[in-house]
């Protein structure tokens, strides 16, 4: 049983998004107020603001962002407003209030890797090493270029800020701005086609938002600032996650792996983006558990597997 602290509020952007919702469910033993698009614009600093203000809160968890990695490309400027400015507003009033700040970024702050960094970010074997907190980031999206713009502005106007950094979501809620997930894309998938043709060459650690947000709640209880690498154990391309779902589900469509140039994207994403959890492992905190596991464990809780 969880100790029980009414007396500190927390406010979740994008409460009823992916993330966001598991978010509110996990950190009941605060006072929670989940704020959704309704309730907030974040692009817009007179919104902040009057919500920020009305509320008071202690702790403040961002994870609303404009997420669609596509449409990024062609409406660079709403891209900018939400991811950059929107963390800016946050970040802003976040400090006036003395609040602390969590706000959620993304593993396509990586992937832009010249020839000398792929060089020497090989291990012996010629093997890519998961980014730590300490590499340095270099997006090749303009999603990627703006949620480092925002991690940019938290980091210099926050001082009391965590920057956590996951990827490959999935969630019982399903991504409200992509209107559900890969894994729920993959069952539907699998059963209207003949055979499923997926992306093999990009490579990341799927992450369940039940266990990113256990360990937000863990984190905001300390003063551990700074930027935080949080993942399930592991990584796979899209075509291995894809084999895992339809195999946990007994479905047998055949999915056959295909390289990225063979589904063209209107955004580059990068070829590797497995994040180490180093910062939490230097604090003994990395109990994060496989993706398998936490794949089994979401289609349990959806109802698809024993
Ligand atoms: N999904 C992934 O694979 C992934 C991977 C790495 C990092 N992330 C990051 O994780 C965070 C959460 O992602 P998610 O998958 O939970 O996304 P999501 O389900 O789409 O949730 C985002 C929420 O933010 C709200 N929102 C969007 N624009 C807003 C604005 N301008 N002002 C206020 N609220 C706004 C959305 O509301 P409406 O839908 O009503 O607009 C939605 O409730 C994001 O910061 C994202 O960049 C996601």
């Amino acid at each position: 049983m969880k100790p029980r602290y009414f007396h500190t509020k927390v406010l979740v952007t994008g409460a009823n998004g992916q993330l966001g919702s598991d978010l509110c469910k996990v950190l009941q033993h605060f006072e929670v107020i989940p704020l959704t698009h309704r309730d907030i614009e974040i692009g817009d600093m007179n919104s902040v603001k009057q919500m920020f203000n009305k509320y008071k809160p202690d702790t403040i968890i961002n994870t609303a962002a404009y997420v669609q990695v596509d449409d990024c490309e062609t409406e660079q400027d709403k891209a900018f407003l939400i991811n950059a400015l929107g963390a800016r507003n946050v970040a802003v009033v976040a400090q006036e209030l003395g609040a602390k700040l969590i706000h959620i970024s993304t593993d396509y702050v990586f992937g832009g890797v010249g020839e000398t960094l792929v060089v020497s970010r090989k291990s012996g074997g010629g093997k890519p090493l998961p980014y730590t907190e300490f590499d340095t980031p270099i997006p090749i999206s303009v999603y990627g270029k703006s949620k480092l713009a925002g991690e940019n502005f938290i980091r210099h106007l926050c001082p009391k800020h965590f920057i956590v950094r996951s990827s490959g979501l999935f969630g019982v809620a399903g991504a409200s701005g992509k209107g559900g997930n890969f894994v729920e894309t993959m069952l539907r998938l699998a059963k209207e086609r003949d055979e499923l043709r997926v992306v093999n060459d990009q490579v990341f650690s799927p992450t369940y938002t039940k266990d990113l947000a256990g360990k937000i709640a863990q984190l905001i209880e300390t003063e551990y600032y700074g930027i935080f690498h949080i993942t399930n154990k592991g990584s796979c391309s899209w075509y291995e996650f894809a084999k895992e779902i339809l195999k946990l589900a007994g479905l047998k469509a055949p999915i056959i792996p295909i390289t990225s140039d063979q589904y063209p994207q209107k955004a580059r994403r990068p070829h590797y983006s497995v994040l180490h959890n180093y910062h939490l492992r230097l604090l003994g905190l990395d109990d994060m558990r496989t993706w398998q596991e936490a794949l089994k464990n979401y289609m349990i809780s959806k109802g698809y597997i024993k």
